[in-house]
């Protein structure tokens, strides 16, 4: 049986940690034996997806710490901050078997505290694909990444190639800023039948779940035609939307072929460069993204 914080089970292996003045030391301390640290920033409801990172983080460093925290910054005032999943037992549960040693939970008052008025924002990067459709996600996204990063000081901070632009705007901060952490990005995990993994999947009926599987085929489709020697990316996309919107009632934002470093729009296919596919397609009032790097 778990030990029992107010009325939330916490698996008994887990050390779990809600305050930024207890989590120091210890990190301190870890770090003063020459042990590398792992942190795996997550919002919780965790899934493979997430368990992958935190298996690979395992694999690569002597102590994992995983943080939970929904962010209120990256959500704009109509997205689904009330109703995003929560599940911190169950987290905690599956975080250990996956091989994490210490879990973080802060408060939104103790990474936030009255007056806090400081942002990150890496500008371009931010703005294009997902910021045209959130124009302020990404600078709660590097905000709250950058101050994880710093109050956690870890050796390896590890993340999601499902969320490619986030990993991409994240990278440049820690270059830009000259942060002293290594960024690892770990292959998106999916469901049997091709759907990303998603904490937001939960919110799809059972009709919707069944055609959001377009999404991966719709990638799939893109590469074949890559591999079959397709060059004009504005073919491949419309070929995509097509196949998205002839399965269900589904509403596309965004698909693009982009640069896989600068998200810059493609106007062609040059063989031996690495094009990243990114889309965000909308079923009911659930938004899912995915995406697929190919080598031309
Ligand atoms: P969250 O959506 O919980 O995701 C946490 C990490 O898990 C991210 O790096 C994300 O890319 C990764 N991830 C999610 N689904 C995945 C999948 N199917 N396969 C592989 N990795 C997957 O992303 C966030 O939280 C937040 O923006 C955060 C970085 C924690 C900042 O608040």
């Amino acid at each position: 049986m778990g030990r029992v914080e107010g009325s939330i089970k916490i698996s008994p292996l887990l050390i779990t940690l809600s305050h930024i003045s207890d989590l120091r030391p210890r990190i301190s301390s870890i770090r003063a034996e020459g042990k590398s640290v792992a942190l795996v920033p997550t919002m919780g409801f965790l899934h493979e997806g997430h368990l992958s990172l935190i298996r690979k983080a395992k694999d690569e460093c002597d102590i994992v710490i995983v943080s939970i925290f929904v962010n209120p910054t990256q959500f704009a005032p109509h997205e689904d901050l009330e109703k995003y999943p929560r599940d911190i037992s169950g987290d905690s549960e599956r975080a250990s078997g996956a091989g994490c040693d210490m879990l973080f939970i802060p408060s939104i008052t103790e990474m936030y505290p009255d007056g806090f008025s400081s942002t990150v924002s890496v500008n371009g990067l931010s703005s294009v694909l997902e910021g045209e459709f959130r124009p302020t996600h990404f600078q709660g996204v590097t905000t709250v990444v950058l101050k994880l990063i710093n109050i956690v000081q870890p050796t390896v901070a590890y993340f999601g190639q499902k969320d490619a632009q986030q990993s991409v705007v994240i990278k440049k901060m820690v270059n830009d800023l000259n942060v002293p952490v290594t960024i690892v990005i770990v292959p998106t995990m999916r469901e049997q039948d091709g759907l990303a993994m998603s904490s937001r999947n939960v919110y799809l009926d059972p009709v919707q779940r069944k055609d959001a599987v377009v999404l991966s085929r719709s990638l799939d489709l893109a590469k074949s035609r890559i591999v079959e020697g397709v060059r004009d990316p504005q073919k491949i996309i419309a070929e995509m939307k097509e196949l998205i919107l002839s399965t269900g009632p589904a509403t596309i934002d965004y698909v693009e072929i982009v640069d896989a470093d600068l998200l810059k729009k493609k106007d062609t296919l040059i063989r031996g460069e690495s094009v990243l596919i990114p889309l965000a397609v909308r079923f009911g009032s659930t938004r899912l993204i995915d995406n697929i790097i190919v080598t031309v």
